[in-house]
């Protein structure tokens, strides 16, 4: 009794403490009936130049530049905007955190490592999505950060594009709809989330210099199509845009992208910002849609505040910049519940991470070498330091490593450029998984001895990794180190040689037909060995399915070289004299990417899109389509309880001028041995349509569509046709 009164009379007080912040005449805004809209306009009522202009930029390089001063307020983030006390606005905390939150060891916190974004995407499952936003989300609150800058939606029109391992692959339907529950998943933990990099950022080659020459219809079916899928599920906060100029514009003052797409056609209602060093001008970034510079002030601070002045930039275009800012600030509760620290809880983290992974490992190849046998007598582990940890991707996505780079142990933050590698010790859990027999590791530095030491064992099992990092690409899609020859010397010793690639994206494999098995493990986050060792022992049976097509060889690629890569000598890179030149980029393939490309040249991939296998075998059968309603019934033909991503693609009619396929939908289904489903889809008309340039809008042609259902881009199960009316 005690008890319940002195919980009613707390809850008095709470509310009337809250109640007084809530409708106080001296701060109306912080009234919750209202909406962020209104509320964002009642603050800026309030609000003098000074405080406007301070609201629209960063502070400073902060942690990112040794020795630049960090801000009071900061959270030892990327970037840091200022609140404003006397209006009750708090700053805002901009935190890097494509794979997990960056730079946590600035202050000894601890930070969840996933795997990366492609390999998550290669769940096909928008639950996980949704899972991966929220633990970057919950682990941002816990550490009192308000603002996510992860999100990377670029589409990949590049294989060796550095950052492929943040991004969701090269399908804009897959990926737009994955990075969508993805930020969904963040601010569903009341942090701001952002998507980026907005727009064609998709090779780090001359990211800075390099200018996009891209016909309209391309840009809005492809990488535009992406994050417009991934802005209307999501609704970003922020949108970054990217550091890369858009026919003639850069990205950050670009009319057409912010505008008239983003702000015109998307709808979008949150706030532009550039990526960290990004804007270009004053006047033309803001007129032509930037809101906030990052990470510095150099533009939209004191030049910013005189062309306000002097009438270049309407005082109304700067009440927009702010309103975008705060109506978002209130919309994602970042004003009502700021976050409070606490300690993050890393077992829930490392068990989150582990369940994507598992989700996440796609089965390339398979002669009945998998699932092991737990009784085997020696396993031989070889290579990419798999007795310690898992590889992680660099750059701004680096997530600091607990105790330190498991391969060199040190503490503190990880350095720029350098390979990370996290405790999951494969070696440890295969060991744990079969106690009785030797597991043991060769370094692979040595090819001939590693042969020797994979000769007698059971099973050898190779990893391979390839370090991908941020403001770099691989040159070639081979993997480095003569790691090829490391596992044909492996191979040509052992019959039973499995490869478990780690790598950010797709690479060659000229080895593929000396091995029984291969695994793309991606960077597969904290949980890596454990989800690794579950599916190697068959306790997880593999669902991951390819979200991009892994080539034969570069000269299958639409662009068998990078567009302006230029190998520069060692002084050239250092004399400051010798600036890069800029550059256009004309991707080739046009509306041809991704898969497409395959198809349409008739290039065999050596792994198609949509492709990974099971243990356990699915047949397609009774395809039936009528109108937009798909309908077929999947089954487990064999032995094991699995799920199957049962993909669906149509080929548009001729007069759509877009002769090859395109994903259109999928289901993940999960079923038990013999059992069968009906699936049933109605096709979205926005993913039947092609975007008309004449008219500035989509359409949806009507005719006949094929209909191609099943498990990859390369080979369907099912083929029909169905009839589509406008
Ligand atoms: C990257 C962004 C990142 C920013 C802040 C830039 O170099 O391109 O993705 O968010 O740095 O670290």
């Amino acid at each position: 009794m005690k008890n319940r009164m002195r919980g009613a009379l707390l809850a008095t007080l709470v509310f009337s403490v809250g109640s007084h912040a809530a409708f106080g005449a001296d701060r109306p805004w912080m009234n919750t009936s209202l909406s962020a809209d209104e509320r964002a306009d009642l603050v800026i009522r309030e609000m003098t130049l000074d405080e406007k202009v301070q609201m629209v930029h960063g502070t400073g390089w902060g942690v990112l530049k040794p020795g630049s001063e960090i801000p009071a307020g900061s959270n030892f983030g990327a970037g840091y905007v200022a609140g404003i006390d006397r209006l009750g606005i708090p700053g805002i905390n901009l935190a890097d955190s494509a794979v997990g939150v960056r730079m946590a060891a600035y202050q000894s916190r601890y930070a969840t490592l996933l795997p990366s974004v492609l390999g998550a995407a290669s769940s096909w499952n928008t639950e996980l999505a949704e899972l991966y936003g929220q633990v970057i989300g919950r682990e941002l609150r816990d550490q009192g950060t308000n603002m996510s800058i992860g999100g990377g939606v670029n589409l990949t029109r590049e294989p060796r594009n550095g950052r492929n391992f943040e991004y969701a692959g090269e399908d804009p339907i897959l990926a737009g709809t994955f990075v969508g529950h993805l930020i969904k998943g963040v601010q569903s933990q009341q942090v701001m989330g952002d998507m980026k990099h907005y727009a064609f950022n998709d090779q780090e080659t001359g990211r800075n210099i390099n200018n996009v020459i891209i016909d309209e219809r391309t840009m809005r079916e492809t990488d535009l199509l992406a994050f417009q899928i991934a802005h209307a599920i999501g609704q970003p906060a922020g949108v970054m845009c990217s550091y890369n100029k858009v026919n003639g514009d850069y990205a950050c003052e670009n009319d057409y992208l912010l505008n008239q797409v983003l702000k015109g056609d998307f709808g979008f209602k949150g706030f532009v910002l550039s990526d960290w060093g990004g804007t270009h001008s004053t006047v033309k970034a803001v007129n032509n849609g930037l809101d906030m510079e990052q990470a510095d002030f150099d533009y939209l601070g004191a030049p910013l505040k005189a062309a306000v002045e002097k009438g270049e930039v309407s005082t109304a275009r700067l009440n927009d910049m702010v309103h975008r800012i705060l109506r978002s600030m209130f919309a994602h509760g970042v004003i009502d519940h700021p976050p409070q620290r606490k300690v993050v809880n890393p077992f829930e983290g490392r068990d989150d991470a582990q369940r994507i992974a598992e989700e996440s490992i796609v089965l390339l190849k398979n002669e009945n070498v998998l699932p092991l046998s737990k009784s085997a007598h020696r396993i031989a582990l070889i290579g990419s330091h798999a007795d310690v940890g898992v590889l992680s991707g660099g750059g701004s996505a680096q997530v600091d490593a607990p105790g330190g780079n498991a391969i060199n142990p040190s503490q503190g933050a990880s350095p720029w450029g350098k390979p990370v590698y996290f405790p999951s010790s494969p070696l440890k859990q295969i060991h744990a998984a079969a106690p009785n027999a030797k597991v043991e590791f060769n370094a692979g530095d040595d090819a001939a001895a590693a042969a020797n030491f994979a000769r007698d064992a059971d099973v050898a099992i190779v990893f391979v990794n390839q370090y991908m990092t941020e403001g770099w690409d691989s040159p070639t899609l081979s993997l480095p180190d003569q790691q090829d020859a490391l596992v044909s010397a492996v191979a040509a010793a052992n019959p039973n040689t499995i490869v478990v690639l780690e790598t950010g994206g797709p690479v060659s494999m000229p080895w593929v037909d000396q091995v029984k098995g291969v695994l793309a493990a991606w960077y597969p986050g904290i949980g890596g060995a454990e989800a690794l060792t579950n599916i190697l022992f068959g306790d997880v049976n593999p669902s991951g399915r390819l979200p991009i097509t892994f080539a034969k060889t570069e000269n299958d690629l639409p662009s068998p070289k990078i567009q302006g890569l230029k190998p520069r000598s060692q002084s050239e890179e250092f004399d400051p004299k010798k600036k890069p030149e800029p550059f256009d980029v004309r991707y080739p393939e046009g509306l041809r990417y991704g898969y497409r490309w395959y198809e349409s040249t008739g290039k065999q991939p050596l792994f198609a899109f949509g492709h990974g296998l099971s243990y356990t075998k699915f047949e397609y059968s009774q395809l039936q389509a009528n109108g937009r309603d798909v309908k077929f019934t999947l089954k487990n033909a064999g032995d094991r309880a699995g799920a199957e991503t049962a993909q669906i693609y149509v080929t548009l009619p001729a007069s759509a001028d877009e002769p090859y396929k395109r994903l259109v939908a999928w289901q993940k289904v999960e079923l038990q041995p013999g059992e069968s489903k009906q699936v049933s889809v109605t096709l979205d008309p926005a993913y039947l349509s092609v975007f008309n340039t004449k008219k500035h809008g989509w359409e949806l042609k009507p005719g006949k569509y094929q209909v191609h259902v099943g498990g990859s881009a390369a080979k369907s199960a099912l083929d029909g046709t169905t009839q589509i009316k406008h």
